[in-house]
């Protein structure tokens, strides 16, 4: 049901009930203070009637005293009935037109009282029977039946008047509610355009109630919490263009990628592009032309497999995945290139780590790409030292070398696709290496001292997330 259609039931229902319980106890007391008037008159009409048949009665004056029963049933038209015993109890005269009532002088026993008013409840209604005792010490009374007509008239007189009445307040009531539930929902239906409004993200608009009341006060809220939702959103916005564009700086932004990547290209196609002119017009090739064709090529080559593996980073495959076995396996791919290189590797609590969640073949990758950048980083050899530890939601392989550090000039740009320092190389390895550690929702930090050497971190979750 709708507001407005419930404020106007409720309404509704308090005018009926208004109406009815003013009505009922104002229906009782008139029908209270009429019985009382009627009761009044008929005891006065008796008394009357009595004083002046009592004479008729003791010298048996049937004529008379039917004359003056007769004058009054005239005059009275809600009398019933009237009958007068003699001094003996004897009925003497009455109004029955045919048979008398067998019973009739058991209806209102007068008795030792000068009188009395019996409540007779008969097929014509109720009716007031009054005793009136008309020779004092005998057992003369006069009955008088009369009848409540005139009340029920009434009733229904008032009955024709209340009904009007009753309809009026109603069709008042309805309309009152009626302008009344608009008065509360109209605003409402304002505050549920708003909402929709703030449901799209469209922040920073107010609502329109112009009210002193609780409605405007709602309404003060709701402004206030609009122009907060889009401060919010916009620090939020500016937050996201921030990280977005530190990403972008350092891996996403495939336009930078592949202003790299022709770059990159330039200079062995440039030497190829030269030998081979060269080779078109002196076509006989030495050794050493084919050495540097071949290890051109293989520039090329190192590149672009980099590159795709950098472009190509949507394969994810999650699965529980043992760090010790992972780096005992890189070290294993690696041996010839370590020993070569008079490199001693030393691992620290490797076998404790718990198993996580994650895609083994790349982490592999991070991993072989730190290592190989430890053995980079010491020409004479040294030692790297792969360590572990971990807490309840993740767990941490370090990688420390003892070669010459980053220079703090270069810290910053180490993550950038491209950016290396190194003759073969193709700057790609850390960018690649940061991008999956970031996918499984980890993180790959450095901290790195000059002359001391270096210690990358990489940070994963235990359970896994694909980002
Ligand atoms: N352990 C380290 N110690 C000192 N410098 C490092 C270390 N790791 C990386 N760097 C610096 O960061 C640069 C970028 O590393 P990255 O792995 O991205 O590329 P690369 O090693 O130069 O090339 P590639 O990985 O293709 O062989 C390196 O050229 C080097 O200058
Ligand atoms: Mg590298």
């Amino acid at each position: 049901m709708k507001l407005r259609s419930k404020i106007t039931v409720l309404t509704t229902t308090i005018v009926i009930s208004v109406v009815f319980f003013t009505l009922l106890p104002i229906r009782s007391v008139i029908i209270d203070a009429f019985r009382k008037e009627l009761e009044k008159k008929a005891v006065s009409i008796s008394r009357n009637l009595s004083d002046r048949i009592a004479n008729h009665i003791l010298l048996k004056d049937h004529f008379q005293t039917a004359t003056a029963i007769d004058e009054v049933l005239g005059k009275e038209k809600e009398i019933e009935y009237i009958f007068v015993t003699n001094e003996n109890g004897v009925i003497f005269e009455h109004t029955f037109s045919d048979n008398l009532p067998a019973d009739i002088l058991s209806w209102n026993p007068v008795a030792g009282q000068e009188m009395n008013v019996q409540l007779l409840e008969t097929e014509k209604g109720y009716i007031r029977d009054i005793g009136v005792r008309i020779l004092k010490g005998t057992q003369s009374v006069l009955h008088l039946g009369i009848r409540e007509d005139s009340l029920r008239n009434t009733l229904t007189q008032i009955r024709y008047m209340t009904v009007p009445v009753i309809i009026v307040v109603l069709l008042i009531g309805i309309a009152a509610s009626f302008i009344l539930s608009r008065f509360i929902t109209e605003p409402l239906n304002k505050f549920v355009e708003f909402t929709k409004v703030l449901g799209r993200g469209e922040f920073g608009g107010r609502v329109d109630v112009q009210y002193g009341d609780e409605i405007g006060y709602l309404a003060r809220n709701f402004n206030r919490l609009s122009m907060q939702l889009r401060s919010t959103k916009e620090k939020m916005e500016e937050a996201y263009t921030y990280t977005h564009l530190l990403e972008a700086e350092k891996l996403s932004s495939i336009g930078q990628i592949s202003a790299g990547l022709a770059h990159e290209l330039k200079n062995p196609l440039t030497t190829l592009k030269m030998l081979f002119q060269a080779y078109k017009e002196q076509p006989d090739m030495t050794k050493e032309d084919a050495e540097v064709i071949s290890n051109e090529i293989e520039k090329i080559d190192n590149v672009l497999t980099n590159f795709m593996s950098f472009v190509k980073q949507k394969g994810f495959h999650l699965s529980e995945t043992n760090m010790n076995e992972l780096i005992d396996r890189i070290l294993s791919l690696a041996t010839y290139y370590i020993e070569k290189s008079r490199i001693h590797v030393r691992k620290d609590m490797l076998e404790s780590l718990p198993v996580i969640k994650a895609d083994g073949a790349l982490l592999e990758q991070v991993f072989l790409n730190l290592v190989i950048n430890a053995i980079h980083a010491m020409p004479d050899g040294g030692e790297i030292r792969i360590s572990g530890k971990s807490d309840d939601i993740s767990v941490e392989i370090m990688f420390q070398d003892e070669g010459g550090g980053i220079p703090p000039d270069i810290q910053a740009k180490i993550f950038n696709p491209f950016f290396t320092t190194k003759e073969e190389g193709t700057g790609l390895g850390l960018a690649i290496a940061y991008n999956i550690v970031n996918s499984h929702g980890g993180k790959l930090f450095f901290n790195s001292e000059e002359g001391k050497g270096t210690i990358f971190t990489v940070r994963l979750p235990i359970e896994g997330e694909h980002g």
